[in-house]
């Protein structure tokens, strides 16, 4: 491995470490991104132990594999290069694409840099406050307003595309997601209340911006004032369609239809389709809401009477014990639905997707037509689900082939996953698994619940079923080249704990601290079927440590802990971007390639990282072109207005003033990388 011969910056004083917290990210991130969920009490309690799962320590995988153990991988064994043809060897030699790099070595939590590999640089593209919509005042941190931050980029973006629209490939729309807000940072002290919550509002939800650049394979400048350009805030009006649109669970004092939800909360990954809209998950929106928490539903989805944000001091909506508004929480927890090409389209809450705290959704297209979306909620012993759409893709352009695509999230099948372990005498976590149906033809097949219970209250129709509680199920991703589903569980300490489940064949640790990575093959390759096997791709951490397994490779790989999203490039190989790697390795977060296939499968190579207390969220990977996109998610996190623990990416020399549209902390900002030309 090599140092990129970059110039870092280093923090002047190592970053104060506060207590580790369950969930293995920063205090301050917990407690404003999750409201603290990994410090509750697990949200599971249900008793549907899984029947052949089996219970085990952890194993260390390389002494248990060792050399040719890791071809009881049945898949796999097709991939080893000896055993192919010449044909099949070159296309495996041919697995790197473009976008090739040296690993760079493991970067200290005391780097506030992006750090990128020999012979590329990296610029960023937008940050927190630049001005999107025309008329939108140049960013000016000490005095921001709700109005201006409307007409801003917003805060703590994750999930994020370009969506090219030109055959040149020099136009684009990016799209952003801005999950949280963290106030403490974001205000100088003495800000008045509610300036602070109005702001905050306007700093959640999305972004649309458009893009452009002279050429392929040279950084993105975003356009301010563009005409597509949009923010979508707490205030941007969603309908919510698919069976449970309209039902009683759904109406407040507000909304007497339950058919239309002001705003969308804390969006974390997302997906886009093959009819170019972008998906995106509502995840930890519970944490907004005041409620007395006592109902089962409450209970399950962790929403209490913690409440440190207030809001329902400025709106009564975010008081689920107030008369006619005790629903309102059920109008957060979707898959929301955007199309960025119409800045003026209504987006689209979609029922049918089920409700939980969605890390995000990724689809396919069946071989049969019909659209196929994978998604995992976000929780400590929670469940991977799947949709089947109930109509098929319509391809090709056309306003009438558009219409009808921009429905298929509103009808069709929605699936969680069992997942059965063979045991580990065969030396690998792996086995068989099944699809088990919550909906089926817009009817509930879980007995004594309705189908609007089923997916509104989707944990709970869950529990019912017997699926298999999962470490932490964030990005669930189809892989386009091989077919096969990856599946990021990212950590999850509490396994193993009194009181709460141990260790099984797909969730191997007890004390999971560094997660791992689910391989998932669908039976015949057929994505709307109902069975499938799997194995642990990954189980990630340092290669030191006991316990961990880098798909059957046995050299040496960069160290990896907590993988979040997951994107593929254009020949499949895997790519993962890490979200918690300070506090269980000590080291920045990251972004990570990883072949899938021929002789280098399950070589973890480390491409960037991202600076102090950041961590790296919606990884696009254009290898054709050379180029790297990540979201830089909430550096400096720990840190105060008066006291930052991170300068990016403005850089403002300590002492001095910060120029106009600058800040001397640290701004959330989209990153590109590419080749130094
Ligand atoms: Fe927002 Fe599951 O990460
Ligand atoms: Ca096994
Ligand atoms: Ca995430």
């Amino acid at each position: 491995m090599t140092l990129a011969p970059h110039t870092r910056r280093t923090l002047p004083m190592a970053l104060p470490m506060t207590d580790q917290t369950h969930g293995r990210r920063s205090a301050v991130t917990c407690h404003l991104r999750c409201g603290d969920a990994c410090a509750q009490p697990v949200p599971n309690t249900s008793d549907n132990e899984t029947f052949r799962d089996v219970a085990a320590a952890a194993l260390s995988r390389r002494s248990v594999l060792g050399g040719a153990g890791a071809l009881t991988l049945a898949f796999a064994a097709t991939a080893v290069a000896g055993e192919m043809s010449p044909a099949a060897a070159a296309t495996v030699q041919n697995h790197g694409g473009r976008l090739l790099f040296s690993p760079i070595a493991p970067v200290p939590a005391t780097v506030d840099d992006v750090t990128v590999p020999a012979g590329y640089r990296w610029d960023t593209i937008i940050r927190w406050g630049d001005p999107i919509l025309r008329g939108a005042p140049t960013f000016d941190p000490a005095h921001q307003t709700p109005q201006s931050q409307a007409g801003q980029f917003g805060y703590n973006n994750d999930y994020l595309d370009i969506l090219v629209t030109d055959r040149q490939r020099r136009r684009g729309l990016l799209v952003a997601n801005h999950e949280y807000t963290n106030e403490g940072i974001m205000f100088p002290p003495g800000t008045d209340p509610e300036t602070v919550i109005r702001t905050a509002w306007a700093a959640h939800g999305m972004s649309v911006v458009e893009v452009h650049r002279d050429r392929a394979g040279q950084p993105w400048k975003y356009q301010p004032g563009a005409r597509k350009n949009r923010r979508i805030t707490l205030d941007t009006v969603f309908a919510l369609d698919g069976p449970a649109a309209g039902s009683h669970l759904l109406r407040t004092a507000e909304d007497r239809t339950g058919t239309r939800v002001r705003g969308t909360l804390n969006n974390c990954a997302g997906g886009t389709t093959p009819w170019g809209t972008v998906l995106s998950g509502e995840e930890n929106f519970n944490q907004y809401f005041y409620a007395e928490g006592t109902s089962a539903a409450e209970k399950r989805y962790g929403i209490g009477p913690a409440d440190e944000r207030n809001w329902r001091s400025l709106d009564r909506r975010f008081d689920a014990t107030r008369p006619g508004f005790v629903n309102e929480p059920n109008r957060f927890g979707w898959i929301v639905e955007v199309d960025p090409d119409d800045p003026r389209s209504t987006p689209v809450k979609h029922t049918a997707m089920g409700r939980f705290k969605h890390e995000g959704a990724h689809v396919i297209i069946a071989g049969s037509g019909h659209v196929v979306a994978y998604m995992g909620d976000d929780e400590r012993f929670d469940y991977v689900y799947k949709f089947v759409s109930r109509d098929r893709y319509r391809p090709g352009p056309g306003n009438a082939n558009r219409k009808h695509n921009l429905g298929l999230l509103s009808a069709g099948d929605l699936h969680v996953a069992r997942f059965v372990g063979d045991g580990l005498q065969d030396g690998v976590s792996d086995g068989t698994g099944r699809w088990i149906p919550l909906t089926r033809n817009g009817r509930s097949m879980v007995p004594g619940f309705t189908i609007e219970q089923v997916l509104v209250h989707t944990r709970l129709a869950a529990d019912a079923v017997g699926p298999t509680k999962m470490d932490r199920p964030e990005d669930v991703e189809p892989n386009l080249v091989n077919g096969r589903i990856y599946v990021a569980c990212t950590n999850n300490t509490d396994r193993g704990k009194p009181g709460v489940e141990g260790a099984t064949e797909p969730n191997p640790r007890t004390v999971n601290k560094d997660g791992h990575v689910v391989e998932i093959e669908e039976e015949g390759g057929d994505h709307t079927g109902t069975t499938f096997t799997w194995n642990l791709f990954l189980i990630c951490g340092d290669e030191a440590s006991a316990g961990t397994y880098f798909g059957g490779w046995t050299g040496q790989v960069s160290p990896i802990s907590c993988p979040d999203n997951v994107a593929f490039d254009s020949v499949g190989n895997l790519w993962i971007s890490t979200d918690g790697q300070p506090r269980t390795i000590g080291l920045d977060d990251a972004l990570f390639k990883v072949p899938v296939e021929g002789p280098e499968r399950g070589r973890v190579q480390q491409f960037l990282a991202v600076p102090a207390g950041a961590e790296t969220c919606g990884p696009v990977i254009h290898d054709q072109e050379d180029s790297v996109l990540v979201a830089v998610q909430h550096p400096g996190e720990d840190g105060s207005w008066e006291a930052p623990q991170s300068r990016f990416p403005d850089y403002v020399p300590v002492g001095s003033g910060a120029h106009r549209g600058q800040l001397a902390g640290p701004r959330p900002s989209v990153v590109q990388v590419t080749r130094r030309m």
